[in-house]
């Protein structure tokens, strides 16, 4: 199968660790990316298409005269007050692979904790989700709300806590109950992602460091 990819997020910790992870694989891509950060692309033959993701117009643009196999999701911020990056984010996508008749599969990042995770959540991370990131935690559920309430196939990463620096190895997959480990690296998130997408792989999948 032919793969055209285009990815949401892509100068993000982990949006630039699944670019590198593609690359590897071979598969091209596009990425969504705002005017101000175009800078922090450093593949000088990937394709730009550049906005701002709350726009609704700036994403059907980039939809407008290509149609994408794939769809990638990383998209995130850094203020935990949040502006709905993900849910009106994803939205806006959602809307504009709907308008132009596109038959994509998304590939999204949430988080453990939203959704039915919640039950996989001790009673610390359940602390955290309420007190410290609740904001943020919101905004993955609506963003996976609307990804589930769609037509079109996805696959849902929900990991637990990202953490910098090399691979460690092989991804722990598990959709119940509590998982092994609390931390997964970003390298090994991407990889598990660009795997996925190549398994056409749909559904959930709660993830962490294999121990
Ligand atoms: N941190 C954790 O422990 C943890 C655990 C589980 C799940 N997650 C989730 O994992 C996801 C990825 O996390 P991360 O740390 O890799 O994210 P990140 O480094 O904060 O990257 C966020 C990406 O979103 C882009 N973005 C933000 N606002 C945008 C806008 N208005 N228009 C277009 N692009 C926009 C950013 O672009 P710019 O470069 O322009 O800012 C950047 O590429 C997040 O959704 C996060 O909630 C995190």
């Amino acid at each position: 199968m032919n793969r055209n990819i285009i990815v949401f997020g892509a100068t993000g910790k982990t949006g630039q660790l699944i670019c590198k992870e593609l690359e590897l694989n071979n598969l091209s891509y596009s990425v969504f990316v705002r005017e101000e950060s175009t800078n922090k692309i450093e593949n000088s033959t990937v394709n730009i298409k550049t906005g701002n993701v709350l726009n609704a117009k700036d994403v059907q643009l980039a939809f407008d005269n290509e149609s994408f196999s794939d769809v990638v999701i990383a998209l995130g911020s850094k203020d935990l007050k949040g502006a709905g990056i993900r849910a009106v984010g994803t939205k806006n996508i959602l809307d504009a692979l709907n308008s132009s008749q596109s038959n994509s599969h998304i590939h999204a990042i949430s988080a453990l904790g939203v959704g039915k995770s919640w039950a996989q959540l001790n009673w610390f991370g359940k602390l955290i989700s309420n007190l410290l990131i609740k904001s943020t935690m919101n905004d993955h559920n609506e963003q996976e709300k609307h990804l589930m309430s769609n037509a079109l196939p996805y696959h849902i990463l929900r990991p637990v806590g990202l953490k910098d620096g090399a691979s460690k190895g092989e991804v722990h997959v598990q959709n119940e109950g509590f998982l092994p480990s609390n931390a997964i690296q970003r390298a090994d998130v991407a990889k598990f992602l660009v795997n996925s997408l190549l398994e056409n792989k749909t559904g959930v999948s709660g993830i962490c460091q294999k121990k």
